[in-house]
């Protein structure tokens, strides 16, 4: 663990502006640095970098930070590596504090926190089981692959994690999908003699574990339930660490195992990605797109690897844009992108990524065509009927056009007839209707106070949690950043939001901090914030006087009584 006063110092001396600049060059407008952001594909700059404030923040994807997670972002580094790395820029030493040992009930340990614990301690097994190494080894990786992923083995064994939690009953255990508690009430370990993939959030956060066992057994693969962390059709295996090849690539890779990404990257080939033993979403395709224009799809040489391809396009179609290209690579049979990459190496895996990979309008026109007879008049209108429902999902508008013309050219009509034929509006028409204005609703006073606490956090102190009776996100944000200000109260704005990292309304606390990022440094929010403050205060007194009005008389105490005439 790294004392919060030595991250506390490292922020407030490396400068971020000096830290993003030589990877994204910034220009200066006004009080803030701009670029077009690295974690999306944008064409104007949204990406904002505040000097005074010390954090960056997407207006566009809404990604933000301070230097830390600016550097854990765009170089896929871990926390501590990114601690480490600004330490070296300033010359300071990170401090070695031995994690310290929680005593009994001091803290409730967050999931986050559960789940790096329980990475760390499969980690540490696998070291020490020679049967698990042999097994990785059998499979072609090199203990670097394993330690880049941090492959881990979860021993067998009924309550191995006890280890890392003072007690076995700890409900973060179970909460975090770690343990299973049966209708007898007893808890177990879910992962028992298993090989163990952590599945690694866009924050490098690990949310979730997939497990292989290691001789035959049922199932092959175990992956953690969906939890308050791990939402599966949301998330891609490796995204995190694959970002940076992914960028130089150019392209991202989709595959369908844990093994194929290990495998791929053991060859070089490191921009791959694995859905997590779930189809492939939009999301996915969306969060792909935000990081590069070309996503092949790899699936196994089987029957179920076609299907997924299928259902991969289909899912592709609402979201693939004019600038996209995706694409699908279909291995010979028997095999996937582990055994074919073991087998050919990386020169004759790419050689075929190149030569074979099928653009997603050859392969939805071959597949379609497949199933019918174009040289019939019958083939040809039941081609159409497939096609139309497929195409009409397209929201690309110049692909949308050049599919339209592909599909009359295959079955030899007109474009007008199949324009009329399926009702295509003119070119444009949708795009007539206004986009409706977006208007933001008005602040409410905890959002208002919420704002100015992280513009000038030591406001924080003239508020109090109890007054917090409102129960929407705001509250809940100025909340949870008003807890953190009580035990720290001379954070700077950098240093909250790097405080606030692991809250469940960490994003709204960012977005906060970016609504005031305009300001000047000596803009006097004092006028305001009394205001707001004021308003809140009479908020929390009705809500108070209602509740006392509202009990009987007899059950009123003197306190109560003499309360409730101060407040009237
Ligand atoms: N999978 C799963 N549950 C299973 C089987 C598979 O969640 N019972 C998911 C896993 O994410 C796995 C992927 O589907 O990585 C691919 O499964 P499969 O093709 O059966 O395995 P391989 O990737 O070939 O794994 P290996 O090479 O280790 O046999
Ligand atoms: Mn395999």
């Amino acid at each position: 663990m790294i004392p919060q006063d030595f991250i506390q110092t490292l922020l407030s001396r490396v400068d971020i502006v000096e830290v993003i600049d030589p990877r994204v060059p910034l220009k200066k407008t006004g009080a803030n640095y701009q670029a077009c952001c690295p974690f999306h594909n944008e064409k104007t700059p949204s990406f904002t970098v505040s000097p005074t404030k010390q954090f960056y923040h997407c207006f566009g994807c809404g990604a933000h930070g301070t230097a830390i997670g600016f550097l854990m972002e765009f170089s896929g580094l871990g926390y501590v590596e990114a601690i480490t790395t600004l330490a070296a820029m300033t010359g300071m030493e990170v401090p070695q504090t031995a994690a310290v040992a929680r005593m009994p009930g001091q803290q409730e340990s967050s999931l986050v926190d559960v789940m790096q614990r329980a990475a760390q301690f499969y980690r540490q097994q696998l070291k020490r089981t020679p049967k698990a190494i042999e097994y990785l080894k059998r499979r072609g990786l090199t203990g670097a692959v394993a330690a880049r992923f941090g492959l881990g083995y979860a021993p067998d064994g009924w309550q191995n994690l006890d280890q890392i939690v003072t007690s076995y009953a700890d409900a973060s255990l179970q909460e975090a999908g770690l343990v299973i508690v049966n209708d007898a009430g007893q808890r177990y370990d879910r992962f028992r003699d298993r090989i163990m993939f952590p599945i690694v959030n866009q924050k490098g956060d690990t949310i979730g574990f997939g497990g292989r066992v290691i001789d035959g057994g049922e199932p092959k693969y175990l992956n953690s339930p969906e939890t308050p962390l791990f939402q599966k059709g949301h998330e891609l295996y490796a995204l995190f660490s694959a970002r940076r090849a992914i960028r130089d690539a150019g392209r991202v890779l989709v595959v369908e195992g844990y093994m194929d990404v290990v495998a791929l990257a053991q060859h070089g080939v490191d921009y791959a990605v694995a859905t997590l033993g779930t189809a492939t979403t939009p999301l996915h395709i969306q969060k792909l797109l935000r990081h590069t224009d070309e996503i092949v799809f790899c699936f196994d040489g089987d029957k179920a690897g076609q299907k997924a391809a299928w259902r991969a396009l289909e899912q592709s179609l609402a979201v693939v844009t004019d600038s996209s290209r995706i694409g699908f690579l279909f291995l010979p049979e028997d095999h996937d992108p582990d055994s074919y990459v073991r087998e050919f190496g990386r020169e004759e895996f790419e050689r075929l990524l190149t030569a074979s990979t099928v653009p997603l309008s050859a392969y939805l026109f071959r597949h379609i065509a497949s199933r019918h007879d174009l040289a019939l008049d019958e083939g040809k209108s039941a081609f159409l009927k497939d096609l139309q429902p497929l195409i009409a999902q397209v929201n690309a508008p110049n692909l949308a056009l050049m599919l339209r013309k592909r599909t009359a050219e295959l079955v030899h009509i007109e474009m007008e007839e199949l324009t009329r034929l399926w009702k295509i509006a003119p070119a444009g028409a949708r795009f007539i209707q206004p986009a409706p204005v977006r208007r933001p609703a008005p602040a409410s006073v905890s959002h208002k106070l919420l704002r100015m606490v992280l513009f000038k956090p030591e406001l924080g102190a003239e508020l109090e949690k109890s007054w917090l009776i409102q129960n929407d996100d705001y509250a809940q944000a100025l909340y949870e950043t008003l807890v953190i200000l009580s035990s720290h109260p001379h954070l700077d704005t950098a240093m909250l939001l790097e405080q606030s990292r692991n809250q469940s309304h960490a994003a709204l606390i960012a977005q906060c901090g970016a609504e005031m990022m305009d300001l000047s440094e000596d803009f006097d929010v004092r006028p305001d914030f009394d205001l707001a403050k004021e308003q809140l205060l009479a908020t929390v007194k009705q809500s108070r006087m209602r509740m006392l009005a509202q009990k009987p008389l007899r059950d009123l105490t003197e306190e109560d009584k003499n309360e409730l005439q101060r407040l009237r």
